[in-house]
């Protein structure tokens, strides 16, 4: 009987300290390769995410700019029947995108902006997607279990700023008198802007004379907030030296982390982006929105009675 514990007790002991190691042995390969390795991957974190490529991102995610919009939704409304106010902005062309095809791959997009995965993505924290609960979150404060800092946003979706421009109500009420056309003043108002990494500030002068619709678009053409962005104020040629009530507590130069010169490179994403399903065919607002007295083509006017104002 003795004989046979010893044996036992050894045999389990070894059989222990196998299955240790084993254990162990997996930990180990995990740890480098795994899911949450690359989940936890530094990349994603301060400070490396402020270096990061497109491409490094794309790496893992390349399913974020692929097409993947559904055909119809689980309850059965058409994609290409359903149109949103702010989709029937004049700039608005094409088929129902995602949200990042829409910022970053789109026609439109490319036309007037830059983005990049960082401009938008700080670093977060996937365990408590709460702001400052790690020293790798981003460092500005952002909504609890946002993965995105609402500034970001409120740069290009804010509401447009009437009453520093001395205009009385909006600019739906105002768009009529000013031949659309936001270039009547600002062709010698603020005059210095746009110098953004993630701008393309010659190509909105260009789309801006051709509409005051591609302006009223990132000034409150699709205005997702009740306030408005408080921009930086550059100074200007001609401009008035002395500085007004309202905006005596607003920077004189874009964040620092969106200054031209903090630009490294300029590789176009479409080396990265999966190819597209098939060409689109243009697609014209199939709803009927009224069409404003305003303007010919009028199609922005949707804000005014029935939508969010
Ligand atoms: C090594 C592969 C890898 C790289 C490189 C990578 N990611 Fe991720 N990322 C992951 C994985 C895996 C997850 C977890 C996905 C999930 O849980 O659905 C993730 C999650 C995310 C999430 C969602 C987080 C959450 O908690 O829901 C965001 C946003 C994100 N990554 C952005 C980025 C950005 C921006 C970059 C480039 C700066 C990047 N990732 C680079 C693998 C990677
Ligand atoms: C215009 C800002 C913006 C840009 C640019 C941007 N993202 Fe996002 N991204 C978001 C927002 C907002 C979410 C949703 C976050 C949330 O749910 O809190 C998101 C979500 C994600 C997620 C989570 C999964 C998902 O699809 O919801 C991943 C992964 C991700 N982004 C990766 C990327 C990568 C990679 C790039 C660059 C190719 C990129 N993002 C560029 C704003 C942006
Ligand atoms: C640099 C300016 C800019 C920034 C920053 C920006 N957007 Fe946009 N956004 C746009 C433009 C321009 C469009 C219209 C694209 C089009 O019509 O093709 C748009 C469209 C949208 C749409 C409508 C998409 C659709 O399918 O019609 C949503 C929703 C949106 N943005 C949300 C956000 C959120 C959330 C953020 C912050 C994470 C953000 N945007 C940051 C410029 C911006
Ligand atoms: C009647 C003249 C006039 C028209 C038309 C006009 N603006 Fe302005 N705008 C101004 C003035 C004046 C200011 C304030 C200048 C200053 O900083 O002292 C201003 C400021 C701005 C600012 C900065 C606001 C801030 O809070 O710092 C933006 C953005 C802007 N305008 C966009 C537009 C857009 C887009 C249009 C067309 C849809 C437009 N403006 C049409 C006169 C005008
Ligand atoms: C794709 C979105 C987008 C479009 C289109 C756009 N803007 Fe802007 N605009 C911005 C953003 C973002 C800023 C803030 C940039 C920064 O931080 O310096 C800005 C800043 C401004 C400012 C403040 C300038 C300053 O002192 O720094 C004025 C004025 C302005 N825009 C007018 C216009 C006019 C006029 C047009 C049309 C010709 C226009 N915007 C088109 C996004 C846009």
């Amino acid at each position: 009987m003795k004989e046979f514990d010893d044996t036992c007790c050894k045999g389990l002991c070894a059989l222990g300290l196998a299955l240790t190691l084993l254990l162990w042995v997996t930990f180990a390969i995990a740890k480098d390769t795994g899911y949450e390795a690359a989940r936890w991957y530094p990349i994603h974190f301060k400070p490396a995410i402020d270096k990061a490529e497109d491409e490094q991102c794309m790496a893992c995610h390349a399913e974020v700019l692929a097409p993947s919009v559904r055909k119809q939704s689980p309850a059965g409304v058409e994609a290409d029947k359903s149109l949103a106010w702010y989709q029937t902005l004049d700039t608005y062309s094409g088929d129902q995108d995602t949200f990042h095809r829409r910022h970053m791959t789109d026609a439109y997009a490319k036309r007037v902006m830059n983005l990049r995965c960082n401009t938008c993505h700080q670093g977060h924290d996937p365990r408590a997607e709460a702001p400052g609960s790690s020293a790798t979150s981003q460092l500005s404060g952002y909504t609890l279990r946002k993965q995105v800092d609402t500034k970001t946003c409120l740069m290009c979706h804010g509401q447009f700023n009437a009453e520093v421009m001395g205009l009385q109500g909006g600019w739906t009420q105002n768009r009529e008198a000013m031949g659309n056309n936001c270039l009547l003043c600002h062709e010698t108002i603020r005059t210095t802007r746009h110098h953004v990494n993630f701008l393309k500030p010659e190509a909105i002068e260009a789309a801006g004379k051709e509409s005051g619709d591609s302006c009223y678009g990132c000034h409150g053409g699709r205005a997702w907030y009740r306030i408005g962005f408080p921009y930086p104020r550059h100074e200007w040629p001609g401009m008035d030296k002395e500085v007004p009530d309202w905006a005596k507590n607003r920077p004189t130069r874009s964040d620092l982390r969106f200054q031209m010169d903090s630009v490294k490179t300029d590789k176009p994403l479409a080396a990265v982006v999966p190819r597209e399903t098939a060409a689109k065919p243009v697609r014209k607002p199939r709803l009927g929105v009224t069409k404003s007295p305003g303007s010919k083509k009028g199609t922005l006017n949707v804000k005014g009675k029935t939508n969010v104002q």
